[in-house]
């Protein structure tokens, strides 16, 4: 069932799709204190292996010092160089690329060439900026802010459901892609299932019904979880689960931790997205796909398990080029809307994220004058 009865208003004005100074408000606001998703520990199993993002106008560099994961913001202190332009590698020791100085895993100078050059040492201005990384189930998280509350805190109601992103399921691919439309598009339709004929007319069956739908909606997270469609691939789905020795549940869940992570989940695999601003009117979507293995062990699991991953990837990123497919007409539309827009009761779960994004960039005030003003 969903919460609300009668639709609702659709509280931000196009010209919050395209303006400078929303983008600006959200950066500051909702991306500075949140947590991201930014890899798997596999990416970074071995002692050296790092990883390089640029990402909310901040180039990262993710790494494995001794097994202990660090992250740090990818400039040197020397002369602004970012360390390293390369989006992966492993290396012996974390070295500038410009003029080498070394740095160790508290972001401390370690080996400087012809250091002397540099008397009197100016300690305080020569450690690499340090961010925070915490890890949930298998996913490697980074926050940019200087005092972050815990990821735990942070993830609240979907701190439990996305632990087992790791442990029984194991991870099976990652992508990224650009789109040409402000973030907050490719999260709003993430959010409702409203479009499931038009735009995965094949992919999936129809939408679920209201009977078989649940919604619950917080300030900071909402979810959505349906019963699947009693079909053949889902028989099949549940028999191939029993087969790796997990209880099968048949059901379908998708949970939003505003403003940008997603997490999805069947039986058979579990999907984390996370939507980027790149710019008012651009974005990065990129997902992180973990499929089922299971506890049982022997020649058959592993067969299912190897046969489960590529299915579950072409069909999850069929989905994703589905509605990818859609962003960019919508921005345009956006970018020329007279309208001010309608929310359904099957699209709820938007008109919260909305209430979100204006109470954080503009306080209550605004959101009473919008919500007051219809
Ligand atoms: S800019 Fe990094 S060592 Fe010179
Ligand atoms: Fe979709």
């Amino acid at each position: 069932m969903f919460t609300n009865q009668t639709h609702l208003q659709h509280l931000l004005r196009p010209d919050q799709y395209t303006s400078e100074e929303q983008y600006r408000a959200e950066l500051r606001h909702l991306f500075r204190p949140a947590w991201h998703p930014l890899a798997v520990k596999a990416d970074l199993a071995r002692p050296g292996d790092f990883l390089t993002f640029d990402l909310l106008e901040t180039p990262v560099l993710l790494r494995n010092f001794n097994g202990e994961l660090r992250a740090f913001l990818n400039v040197c202190p020397h002369r602004h160089s970012k360390l390293t332009d390369r989006p992966r590698g492993n290396t012996e020791r974390l070295r500038c690329q410009y003029h080498g100085w070394e740095f160790n895993a508290d972001g401390r100078t370690g080996k400087i060439p012809d250091a002397k050059a540099f008397r009197p040492w100016d300690r305080d201005n020569s450690c690499l900026k340090r961010f925070a990384v915490e890890t949930c189930g298998d996913v490697v998280f980074v926050n940019f802010s200087e005092n972050p509350v815990p990821l735990r805190e942070w993830l609240g109601p979907v701190w439990g459901p996305w632990q087992d992103y790791g442990g029984d399921y194991r991870h099976a691919a990652t992508w990224e892609r650009e789109f040409p439309c402000n973030w907050k598009i490719v999260l709003e339709n993430s959010l409702e299932s409203y479009h499931i004929p038009e735009v995965h007319p094949t992919t999936f069956k129809e939408f679920s019904t209201e009977e078989n739908s649940w919604h619950e909606l917080t300030e900071t997270f909402t979810s959505y979880r349906t019963v699947p469609p009693n079909d053949l691939p889902t028989r099949s789905a549940n028999w191939l689960v029993r087969r790796l020795g997990r209880p099968v549940e048949n059901m379908y869940w998708h949970r939003v931790r505003h403003p940008h992570v997603t997490g999805a989940s069947l039986d058979v695999m579990r999907i984390m997205q996370c939507v980027f601003p790149t710019g008012p009117t651009s974005c990065r979507y990129r997902s992180l796909l973990f499929t089922l293995r299971g506890a049982r062990r022997g020649p058959l699991a592993w067969a299912i398990y190897r046969f489960l991953r590529p299915i579950a990837a072409a069909v999850a990123r069929q989905v994703f080029d589905e509605d990818g497919r859609i962003y960019g007409g919508v921005q345009r539309g956006m970018a020329a809307s007279p309208h001010r827009g309608v929310i359904g009761t099957r699209e709820e779960r938007i008109f919260h994220f909305q209430e979100y994004v204006i109470r954080g960039t503009r306080g209550p005030r605004e959101l009473g004058v919008v919500a007051d003003g219809a």
